[in-house]
């Protein structure tokens, strides 16, 4: 039998030839099967052989409003007709002049400059490095460190995994890295027997309080991954932390980064989560679904205070420095300005608030069960944490890779799922219906009763 060229099995086979994927240890696709993807339609993501998957973590939580949205790929069409890229350096253009102006409009009150990058990490790395220059500029060339959250994430490249907590992305790399002060995560999962959230938080922000205490002088700035740690493990916290955090970084004297690119564009039911607190941080880092998940964009968004500090006669030196050539690229802008335009024309939240409805309905169930530690949600993040054994808290060991088996039913039964190690979680597209969040959750759990049998 002759398989035909563009089956899942020849593809997969010239794919596994030449590539190296991310995030992956590339010897469990030895038994792991490599998926390729001709087509996306809305939360569905078809193969090469005509199967279909539901999306259920919009692509690494970039896509909203679906895969190839017509509306989306219609106004990147005619950009690419018009105008592909332009320096950005000396020169500019109508999508990023726009972008910029919708991006200052909709973002809290205060954050008024707009600096693109091209993705998540790259927003990253230019509020640490603006935070550490501003303080520079200022004369205060001694403070040099940042403060992260235990079980934080904010990204791979070397500044961004500094400042990130997740073993199984920094340990290695240690080596090469800035050494951040890390205060424990407000993380109510962690929270003492009997504790409720807020006062999980509370206490958490006096520990956060002893850290700025001494350590206020050579402190930059703090980062937050506001309301929801995602790669993390989807730990999810109390708003009153960041309202505490506003007010404990006024006191000191350093800034408050918020990273809310995977948290942002509604994933927690506010555009921002950083609403839910009525917080302006002094730096906002947005990517993912800032282009819908349609191209790789960034925006870091900062105050006039800040951008002040920069500005001066060429001579003094104080110029902002991070160049990439692809800054401010004119089809991820107008594709972005799109996204947003869905916003405005559509009751995108207000729909996101029954979704999200529906699908904590469906996960009530669930917290009973012998092996499910605890069921969170934040608007439309869900994750269910799995456990060994739920009287001890004793978790599954790493090496038994139960979540895989999650993923792998998942496969099986057309839904893309992808724990983080033992937490399940969801994270659809906006485009979503009940009736397949429904099959989200069966598909779930029938893989979680598969994975924690022996
Ligand atoms: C909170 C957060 N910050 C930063 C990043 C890094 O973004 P990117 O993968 O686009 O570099 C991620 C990616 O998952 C993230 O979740």
């Amino acid at each position: 039998m002759t398989i035909p060229a563009s089956s899942n099995v020849a593809l997969a086979a010239r794919d596994l030839k030449h590539l190296w994927h991310p995030c992956t240890q590339m010897h469990d696709h030895e038994s792991v099967p490599m998926v390729p993807i001709v087509r996306g339609e809305g939360a569905w993501l078809i193969d090469a052989d005509g199967r279909r998957y539901l999306d259920g973590i919009s692509s690494w939580w970039t896509n909203l409003f679906g895969h190839a949205n017509p509306r989306i790929a219609a106004a990147l069409a005619a950009q690419a007709t018009t105008l592909e890229h332009v320096i950005f350096a000396g020169f500019t253009h109508k999508p990023a002049i726009e972008l910029a102006e919708e991006l200052v409009r909709i973002t809290p009150p205060g954050l008024d400059r707009v600096f693109y990058a091209d993705n998540g990490s790259a927003a990253i790395e230019v509020a640490l490095k603006m935070s550490f220059h501003y303080w520079l500029n200022q004369g205060h060339g001694e403070k040099t460190r940042f403060i992260a959250l235990s079980g934080s994430y904010h990204g791979e490249t070397l500044g961004a995994l500094s400042v990130s907590d997740v073993a199984l992305y920094r340990k290695t790399y240690a080596p090469l890295l800035l050494t951040p002060f890390l205060a424990p995560s407000p993380d109510a999962y962690l929270g003492e027997p009997g504790e409720s959230p807020e006062q999980t938080a509370m206490r958490r922000l006096g520990e956060m309080r002893a850290l700025l205490e001494s350590h206020t002088h050579e402190t930059c700035a703090v980062i937050v991954e506001p309301l929801v740690q995602c790669a993390g493990g989807m730990r999810m916290y109390h708003p009153s932390y960041l309202t505490g955090l506003r007010a404990l970084c006024d006191e000191f004297a350093v800034h408050f980064i918020a990273d809310e690119i995977a948290v942002g564009f509604g994933r927690t039911g506010t555009l921002f989560a950083c609403g839910q607190a009525n917080v302006t941080p002094d730096f906002m880092c947005l990517s993912k679904g800032l282009t819908g998940g349609f191209l790789p964009l960034s925006a870091v968004l900062t105050t006039t205070e800040i951008y002040e500090a920069f500005y001066a006669e060429y001579g003094a030196g104080k110029a902002f420095l991070h160049s990439h050539s692809y800054t401010g690229n004119p089809l991820a802008c107008r594709v972005a300005l799109e996204t947003l335009a869905i916003f405005r024309d559509e009751p995108v939240l207000e729909r996101n608030r029954q979704l999200a409805a529906h699908l904590a309905r469906r996960l009530e169930p669930f917290r009973d069960h012998p092996n499910v530690a605890d069921v969170r949600q934040a608007g439309m993040i869900a994750a269910i944490e799995l456990i060994a054994d739920k009287a001890r808290r004793r978790p599954f060991p790493v090496a038994e890779r139960r979540g895989l088996r999650v993923y792998l039913h998942g496969l099986q039964h057309g839904v893309l799922l992808r724990p983080l190690g033992d937490v399940v979680y969801f994270m659809p597209p906006y485009v979503v219906s009940e009736a397949e969040i429904d099959l989200l959750v069966d598909v779930a759990i029938a893989g979680i009763e598969r994975a924690v049998a022996n």
